[in-house]
């Protein structure tokens, strides 16, 4: 299964959201629109009552819903317009929801960490107003996510810029 995070907050006026469909046109695959989902940062609350369950390794409730499908996924693609030299806050939510100790990874005894995901790929597809430079942060944040705690090896990135140009000096 292909699952496409989906973080473009324009929905159906998405530049980058039409990119990743024509790239995923051939495939099938299920989408997590991460605007659209009840999805809530790590606050106090949330923090306790999530470290308390998984230190009792109780994953019943549905706040690890999405760490479930993510850990079930054979490739990853995720399609996130160019915000502030990185990507929307509802991907970093998102991001906070899946990185769950006993579900998408395991921390082993040295400090390191081992995986508990399937996915060996992952595609990032962005568009953006300008020019986006040699180092992408959003991208290279992801990445590094990935490469840690979730051992993904193979990664891709699309990108298409100056979308917002119009005229200048
Ligand atoms: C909040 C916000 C921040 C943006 N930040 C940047 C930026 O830092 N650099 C850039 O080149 N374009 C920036 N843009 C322009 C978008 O990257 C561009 O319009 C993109 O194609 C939007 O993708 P979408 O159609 O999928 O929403 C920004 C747009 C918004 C709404």
């Amino acid at each position: 299964m292909v699952l496409l995070i989906d973080a473009c907050v324009r929905g159906e006026h998405s530049r980058t959201r039409e990119l990743a469909k024509c790239y995923l046109s051939d495939k099938e695959y299920m989408r997590v629109a991460v605007a659209e989902e009840d999805l809530k940062p790590l606050d106090k609350s949330r923090l306790e009552k999530r470290q308390k369950l998984i230190e009792k390794g109780d994953f019943s409730d549905d706040m690890f819903k999405y760490a479930k499908q993510f850990a079930q996924a054979d490739e990853i693609v995720i399609s996130a317009p160019y915000w502030d030299l990185s990507f929307p806050a509802y991907l970093k939510i998102y991001i906070e929801n899946i990185c769950v100790v006993g579900l998408t990874f395991d921390y082993l005894s040295d400090g390191t960490s081992k995986t508990r995901c399937k996915a060996k790929k992952l595609t990032y597809i962005t568009t953006a107003g300008g020019v986006i430079p040699e180092r992408n942060f959003g991208f290279d944040y992801v990445k590094a996510v990935a490469e840690t705690f979730f051992e993904i090896s193979e990664f891709e990135y699309i990108k298409a810029e100056k979308f917002d140009i119009c005229g200048g000096r």
